[in-house]
């Protein structure tokens, strides 16, 4: 890869800027200082150092979020927060986006990266990637609920659901649940409640495929996956 392509992707500014902090010596690869962009540099291998600080380079970045309510699941919007506005700007630099949308009355986990194959493979309808929500329910939830969620539903469009899996934690006038489906219809668990005549009051995701929400992270705070967590999302355990 060029040597101005990585500073480029690391941030390291403009490319006026970029040609101005090579010339002055300031990037050092392997113990040399190398002055031209077009320098061949191995972005894993070799030792790239900027203003005496080492490039740890990576191409993608992901990020787990334990979204708050108000802020909406996009990159940008006019009127409101959003996800990314949530996070430091240093992140800004590796571009990344929700994968997938959660309302903006939705908290709990959101994936955050610029990984679009990972994003993809995570939203297909093909993959079947479960995803359990935790909710809040206006209601006496019973057995019938969890039959008709296993059977699908109809939804106000006219659209069968594909079979759900409903866990009544306690069933009161206010029930708790957890709902564990395979797509991600717009309003999707809102919808299928309202199928069975029913209002969701809170609604949290807790799961999508091998990741869980990481029970340490204050609504709006953030992390990385670990190597772990990534290795099981990419593969689909
Ligand atoms: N289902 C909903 O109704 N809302 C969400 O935010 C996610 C799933």
């Amino acid at each position: 890869m060029r040597l101005d392509k990585l500073l480029a992707n690391m941030g390291y500014g403009s490319r006026k800027e970029m040609k101005k902090l090579l010339k002055s010596g300031a990037v050092v690869v392997n113990g040399e200082p190398v002055k031209e962009g077009k320098a061949k540099v191995d972005p894993f291998n070799d030792e790239v150092v900027v203003n005496g600080e080492k490039i740890e380079y990576r191409e993608f970045i992901y990020i787990l979020m334990n979204k708050p309510q108000g802020v909406i699941s996009a990159t940008e919007d006019r009127q409101h927060e959003t996800v990314i506005d949530l996070l430091p700007v240093d992140y800004s630099v590796f571009e990344p986006f929700p994968v997938g949308r959660l309302d903006k009355d939705t908290e709990g986990l959101l994936l955050l990266t610029n990984d679009g194959q990972l994003s993809h493979q995570l939203l297909s309808p093909k993959k079947h990637v479960p995803k359990t929500y935790y909710a809040e329910i206006d209601g006496k939830v019973t057995d019938l609920d969890i039959q008709a969620f296993k059977n699908g539903v109809t939804l106000d469009d006219g659209y069968e659901t594909k079979p759900g899996e409903l866990v009544i934690l306690s069933s009161d006038e206010i029930s708790r649940i957890e709902l564990t489906i395979t797509e991600g219809k717009f309003h999707q668990v809102k919808r299928m409640f309202q199928a069975v005549g029913k209002e969701v009051t809170f609604l949290k995701r807790i799961s999508m495929g091998s990741l869980t929400l990481d029970p340490s992270l204050n609504l709006g705070e953030f992390r990385e996956l670990t190597a772990e967590e990534l290795d099981r999302l990419q593969n689909n355990e």
